[in-house]
């Protein structure tokens, strides 16, 4: 592993596809205008397409160029010059693809050679497959998945089989680029190197933790992916069990790419199986109904402009997902972790709140317990809140009042894009910020029996208006308690 990327080859399946132009090509040119690429390095795509090099760099002027920025066009050229295009068909006829490649490739065996899979994950096994069998597997080669690996616990191991008949697994990087944010970074720095928190950071000092991914898109476009993914698979399995991994986690006794893995596997089978009947009390799915959302109105999922049209799987998706979760270890037994992920809600959000108990006897009247905030997005900050005095004589008069780190304030430096931070963890051969097979593994097995039990169900999803929190049910399950969701955290 070094810091410095070696020259490489970064091959990319689904190349033309929205995460690669949306997400990959702007993350790369980043770190190509910041120095940070080898000059050598190459960035192929791969896909159906039937384009050419030049096609290739011609769309990706056109779509990438205006989403980045351009201050020097040599700079710009020399991105562009970087690009190369493979028409591919996996599992297709025409074996002249993959010759192509082979041919590009020749010669350049130690190059780093990075596979990144930006496709749908049954495609990933007979990728490896036939990648392996045209020869291209080197021992320098890393593979890179996306995002879901599989729908439930069977059709993940069945990939990691497959993909592990071809790669090792420290030469297998499983992304969920929420790993990449930079306050999911800081929360590891909050917690292990600054001394004050860790003796209050359990179930005696801890009231709850709550955990919210709230976005305005709604999903135009994506019925395809989403009737069969749903908010739960989407975002729940992966990135916000990611982050309660890094709040729960024990202090991991190195940083390097096996001791955080380590911990955070210990989180996940430390989840308290939520099973059967168990399944409604601590859980609430609902569908967004047609709204107004930041200002305009907007249709309901079932009437997102499609080139298809609903199905019966669209009526039972779910765009929106909360759960009482409780990890099950000393640290934190009788604590409950609410996570929660909507679609088109009120506002663009990601949170994590952590809510302390309140003073064990209050001698004010109007304190309110402490709250710590940790904004992912946007403007990505830590707020602790604290009860203050407000100025004036008389009876004394208690406010919340944030201490706040805003990361654009207090840091001159541009935030960089999640994708930056990890493709450049694949190019030097870092793994600790991807998810381990045992992780992704542990993940699903704690979310099936709660799938299984929606699937069995012939409840629908219940509706809550676009542009809203989410539905009655969701503050339900929080209210249960005497508790609720801190809107105004997000708002
Ligand atoms: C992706 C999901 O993994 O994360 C999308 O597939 C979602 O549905 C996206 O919109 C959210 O990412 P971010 O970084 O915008 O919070």
């Amino acid at each position: 592993m070094s810091e410095t990327p070696q020259s490489a080859d970064l091959i990319v399946f689904g190349g033309t596809g929205d995460l690669s132009m949306r997400k990959l090509l702007p993350a790369l040119y980043h770190c190509d205008r910041d120095g940070r690429l080898a000059p050598e390095t190459r960035i192929i795509a791969m896909s159906r397409g039937g384009l050419d090099d030049a096609d290739f760099r011609g769309k990706v002027d056109a779509e990438v160029r205006s989403s980045v920025p351009v201050d020097d066009l040599a700079l710009w050229q020399r991105f562009l010059n970087r690009l190369h295009h493979v028409t591919v068909d996996i599992g297709g006829e025409d074996p002249t693809g993959w010759a192509r490649l082979t041919a590009m490739l020749a010669g350049h065996e130690q190059r780093d050679r990075v596979f990144y899979l930006a496709s749908p994950p049954m495609t990933f096994g007979p990728f490896c497959r036939e990648a392996n069998r045209a020869g291209l597997v080197t021992p320098a080669s890393r593979v890179v998945l996306e995002k879901p690996l599989g729908r439930d616990l069977a059709s993940a191991q069945r990939i990691n089989d497959e993909v592990g008949a071809i790669f090792h697994e420290r030469q297998i990087f499983r992304i969920d680029h929420y790993l990449g944010k930079e306050t999911v970074q800081n929360l590891l720095v909050l917690r292990f190197a600054n001394a004050f928190l860790e003796p209050i950071w359990n179930s005696l000092w801890i009231d709850h933790v709550q955990i919210t991914a709230a976005e305005t898109v709604g999903t135009p476009g994506r019925r395809g992916y989403y009737d069969h993914a749903g908010a739960l698979r989407d975002m729940v399995q992966n990135h916000l069990l990611q982050l309660l991994c890094l709040v729960a986690m024990e202090p991991p006794s190195r940083n390097d790419r096996e001791s955080i893995r380590d911990e955070k596997v210990k989180v996940l089978e430390s989840l308290r199986p939520i099973v059967g009947g168990e399944v409604d009390r601590f859980t609430v799915r609902g569908q967004y109904t047609a709204g107004v959302c930041g200002g305009v109105e907007v249709p309901g999922y079932l009437d997102e402009p499609d080139s298809t049209a609903p199905t019966e799987a669209s009526h039972r998706v779910e765009t929106f997902a909360a759960i009482r979760a409780e990890v099950k270890n000393w640290r934190w037994a009788g604590v409950p972790f609410y996570l929660r992920t909507g679609k088109r809600m009120p506002y663009r959000s990601s949170e994590i709140v952590v809510q302390f108990k309140d003073v064990p006897h209050s001698i004010f009247a109007g304190s309110a317990p402490n709250r710590l905030v940790l904004r992912l997005q946007p403007s990505e900050g830590i707020r602790l809140h604290l009860m203050a005095k407000e100025p004036g004589a008389g009876e004394v008069a208690l406010k919340p009042v944030p201490l706040s780190l805003s990361f654009a304030e207090t840091f001159t430096s541009r935030v960089p894009d999640a994708y930056e931070r990890l493709l450049m963890d694949v190019l030097t051969g870092n793994p600790t910020l991807f998810m381990r097979r045992d992780e992704v593994e542990a993940a699903w097995r704690w979310i099936d029996p709660i799938l299984a039990e929606w699937e069995s169900q012939s409840m629908l999803p219940e509706p809550y208006p676009a542009g809203t929190a989410g539905p009655a049910g969701a503050h339900e399950l929080v209210g249960r308690s005497g508790r609720a969701w801190h809107e105004e955290d997000l708002a």
